[in-house]
């Protein structure tokens, strides 16, 4: 088989590269007025305009080619089947599974999966159901009123976002805390202030062995034990989410009160199962299934579209281009929606943590760029900090701007500000402004070079009616496709994770030797000077 970079696809792309690398968008939509009625998706109730990358139809087409060439539509039609795509790991991926309609069959290994999801969503909507009426009663008979997610990257990265996307939708009578941190200081906040008899804690934790978990929720227990519950009354105040079913019962949290899901669900794609306990908590059984058929129509057109029309598709493939032919490696995320801050977090380890890769499938060295660096901030905060450096730096940043065409919280005027806000950013980075635009200004002729915008930044602009749980879904639901879309054209796999191994095993072992006081084990010497200075001396 043919490297990527050896293929004719590919190829062609780099000699199109060439014919358009010195056109501007300025150029680009002086050439096609309409190009902005154009370059456009309408679909699943997204708007996506594109017009503003440096992309032509050619270009589109081209990539198109890339992605048929490397079996695009039969990695997905074998990800949503069930297939072990996740070779390393010999694991399936369904995350798309998480929101498949009740009665539709999918068997692996012989198990209907769909009917498991159903059931767990069953028992999830009972809990919640008693949590959020009072019915389930804390040890000294009052019911719960603070709910602590214990739980770090996917097992807290969603559930977190969730809650902010979602805090519109919360009855406001329960507060929400998410402690991830292995640092005391995220756990002594989260539970500053908190009844114990009214906490409820979910233990979030696929494999239910993360050290920041675990020491997070077993600190947790001992404030509970400290400050009035008791070993028995542990069962009403501590749940569980994991695939673990031993390490739960290990740790002392009764099974049934255990919500389970499975190894073909990846961590960073997991806030749709029952990892999202608290966001079902926060805004009720019937919301959270209106999030999964978000969720499944975005699933739908990923599978069922056409590539050219296909929103998931064409953003994978713009990464594409602007990584490996554009050479731009970082990607902006700029949701103009305040509920959405911790989006960009969130998608941070949905795309990192996926594409972050350096081999192939097949165990290669690249020789070619992947992931990029993905970041972001909401609009328009991030305009008064980093926006500097995305207009006039020298580092060009692709961004994705985000925004809602109706407001959840009306107040006059400040949502057409923020839209004209986020539709003039789009507009200041492709077409930028010229000397001489600046000189007839009025500019002084001293000022002229830094008050010259060069544009050509390349954007994409997504507008959706409302910020809802179905929104939410599908926007989550889009950003997993575009992972899974460059992921297949660089040809690695974006479903393990085996980068963040190697620190852990590091970390173990100097844990061993801070506890020894500093019996350091032969490391290099910066990092047995580290570990000498942190370690402290033995009290006499
Ligand atoms: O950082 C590695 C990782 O395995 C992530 O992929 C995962 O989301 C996180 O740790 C937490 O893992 P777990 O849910 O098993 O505690």
């Amino acid at each position: 088989m043919h490297k990527l970079t050896d293929k004719a696809s590919w190829k062609s792309l780099v000699n199109h590269y060439r014919s358009l690398e010195n056109i501007s968008l300025r150029e680009l939509f002086s050439e096609d007025p309409d190009r902005g009625k154009k370059l456009i998706i309408r679909a699943t109730d997204i708007y996506f305009d594109y017009s503003k990358q440096r992309v032509t139809d050619e270009t589109i087409k081209l990539l198109i080619n890339l992605a048929r060439e490397q079996g695009l539509k039969e990695r997905m039609e074998a990800m949503f089947a069930g297939d072990r795509i996740n070779t390393t790991e010999n694991r399936s991926v369904l995350h798309t599974a998480l929101r498949m309609p009740e009665g539709k069959e999918l068997l692996v290994d012989g198990i209907n999966v769909t009917e498991e999801v159903h059931r767990v969503l069953a028992s999830m909507t009972t809990f919640c159901d008693r949590i959020r009426t009072g019915e389930w009663k804390g040890f000294s008979g009052k019911p719960v009123r603070n709910i602590v997610n214990i739980g770090i990257g996917g097992s807290d990265l969603g559930p977190v976002m969730a809650y902010e996307a979602l805090k519109y939708y919360t009855s406001g009578d329960m507060t929400f805390r998410f402690v991830s941190n292995i640092d005391g200081s995220d756990l002594v906040e989260a539970l500053r202030g908190l009844n114990p008899d009214e906490t409820l804690f979910i233990i979030s934790s696929k494999t239910f062995t993360t050290l920041e978990t675990l020491t997070n929720a077993k600190s947790a227990r001992r404030w509970f034990l400290k400050n009035g519950g008791s070993k028995a009354d542990v069962a009403k105040h501590f749940v569980a989410v994991s695939t673990n079913r031993e390490k739960v019962i290990e740790f002392g949290i009764d099974p049934e009160n255990m919500f389970g899901f499975w190894d073909w669900v990846g961590g960073r794609y997991s806030m749709d199962s029952a990892i999202g306990l608290s966001t079902m908590l926060a805004v009720g059984p019937e919301a959270f299934r209106e999030m999964l058929r978000g969720f499944r129509e975005m699933d739908e057109h990923f599978l069922n579209t056409p590539f050219e029309q296909n929103i998931p598709v064409i953003m994978g493939l713009l990464a594409v281009w602007n990584t490996n032919f554009l050479n731009l490696r970082t990607q902006a995320i700029l949701p103009y929606d305040n509920y959405l801050k911790r989006f960009p977090a969130y998608l941070q380890q949905l795309t990192m943590e996926s594409n972050g890769k350096s081999v192939t499938l097949e165990g290669h060295r690249v020789d070619y760029h992947t992931g990029p660096v993905y970041w972001g901030e909401p609009g328009t905060n991030g305009q008064h900090s980093f926006y500097q450096l995305i207009h006039q730096g020298t580092m060009i940043i692709p961004c994705d701007f985000i925004g809602f065409i109706s407001p959840l919280n009306d107040l006059e005027p400040h949502h057409d500000y923020l839209m004209a806000n986020m539709i003039a950013q789009g507009e200041a980075l492709a077409f930028g402004k010229t000397r001489k635009e600046a000189e007839e200004a009025g500019i002084e002729s001293r000022l002229l070079p830094h008050k010259v915008f060069e544009g050509n930044r390349p954007s994409s602009t997504f507008l959706l009616e409302k910020l809802t749980p179905h929104t939410l879904g599908k926007l989550v639901a889009m950003y997993e496709h575009t992972v899974f879309t460059q992921g297949v054209l660089w040809g690695i796999n974006s479903f393990d994770q085996m980068g963040v191994e190697l620190g852990k095993v590091l970390a173990e072992k100097i844990i061993s030797e801070l506890e020894d006081q500093g019996n350091v084990m032969g490391h290099d010497s910066s990092t047995n000077e580290l570990i000498k200075i942190i370690s402290r001396p033995v009290t006499p």
